[in-house]
């Protein structure tokens, strides 16, 4: 029996444009997604499945017996859990040349499903880690990474960068640029997270940018000018200049705005933590509802938020410099 675990992460810069090559920066938090994996005599997947935002389920299927889970949970969350793990165990099976291998999976995570902060890529990478591990072969960190993106890109249907699953399989402040993936110095960021309770459906809101571009020349330049704002975030970042950082987050807010991935309960945490003195707030990660991310190292953004109407749930988080690890 293995456990491996992996960071979640936020977008300090860049979601949506980074699908189109420009580049992003999304920084690991210190809530994980813990995956063990037991070997199975059988060619089953049995997977049980527990986090902030669901009451646990499990499902058993795979093998000669494939049939529709029976659980008491949405299908929609059910496809959504197990797609991944399925890809994971995927991409397990062909690195230790185990092609039939069968595992008890059980995950638990601190990270709240759908909601922009990467939930399903430190999922992705614990998941691939552990069943590897299992079945007693060994993978680097940046093995992890690709093999995570991967799986991502077969469960997102082409549409995925490989941002999240970098940033969760290596830790820390990352860059990433189309196939160019690398760790940035950062210096301690004060993140403050909101959360609405909600999700919003990645590839919808990829392809609703997808549309909007090949529609509006605005949308096009919008998605360049998001690249261009990145490009100055990073000089922030490196320079330390949280000031710069914050005011640089709030128009990264503002052009995915303009793209319509916004949601009222994400622009009214914004503004609560802008109003509260947060140094810049911004959503994170695919938008449509879920997170914030707010920069400040007083409580007023945590206070403001906690007493917000439409913010469930507020927390405090640290950059991560571990990426995915054997627990
Ligand atoms: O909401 P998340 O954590 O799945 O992040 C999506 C980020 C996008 O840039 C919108 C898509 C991607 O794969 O980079």
């Amino acid at each position: 029996m293995v456990t491996a675990s992996a960071p979640g992460k936020v977008y300090l810069f860049g979601e949506h444009a980074v699908v189109y090559g420009e580049p992003a920066v999304p920084c690991a938090i210190d809530r994980r997604a813990r995956v063990t994996v037991e070997e199975r005599e059988d060619d089953h997947l049995r997977v049980h499945a527990e986090d902030l935002s669901l009451d646990g389920f499990t499902v058993e299927y795979g093998g000669s017996t494939d049939t529709d889970p029976d659980v008491n949970v949405s299908q929609s969350l059910v496809e959504a859990a197990t797609g991944y793990v399925d890809a994971a165990v995927e991409q397990a099976r062909e690195a230790a040349d185990a092609p039939q291998a069968g595992f008890d999976i059980t995950i638990e995570s601190e990270i709240p499903l759908g909601a922009g902060l990467g939930s399903s890529a430190a999922v992705t990478a614990a998941g691939i880690l552990a069943a590897t591990r299992e079945l007693g072969a060994d993978l680097s960190a940046a093995e992890v990474a690709d093999r995570a993106y991967r799986a991502e890109l077969a469960v997102q249907e082409g549409n995925a960068s490989r941002a999240d699953t970098f940033c969760s399989a290596t830790g820390g402040a990352v860059r990433v640029e189309g196939d160019d993936c690398r760790s940035l110095d950062a210096p301690e960021l004060p993140f403050v997270v909101g959360f609405d309770g909600g999700a919003g459906d990645t590839g919808a809101l990829v392809g609703g940018v997808r549309e909007l571009k090949d529609q509006y020349d605005f949308a096009a330049d919008t998605v360049a000018a998001i690249g261009d704002l990145v490009r100055a975030g990073e000089e922030a970042l490196t320079a330390g200049d949280l000031d710069e950082l914050g005011e640089l987050m709030d128009f990264n807010h503002g052009l995915l705005s303009a793209l319509g991935v916004s949601s009222r309960s994400l622009d009214s945490m914004v503004w609560a933590a802008r109003d509260a003195g947060a140094l810049g707030a911004k959503l994170t990660g695919a938008g449509g509802g879920g997170c914030v991310v707010a920069l400040d190292d007083s409580e007023e953004t945590e206070t403001a938020l906690r007493y917000l109407p439409g913010c469930e749930e507020t927390f405090r988080a640290e950059l991560d410099t571990e990426g995915v690890r054997v627990e």
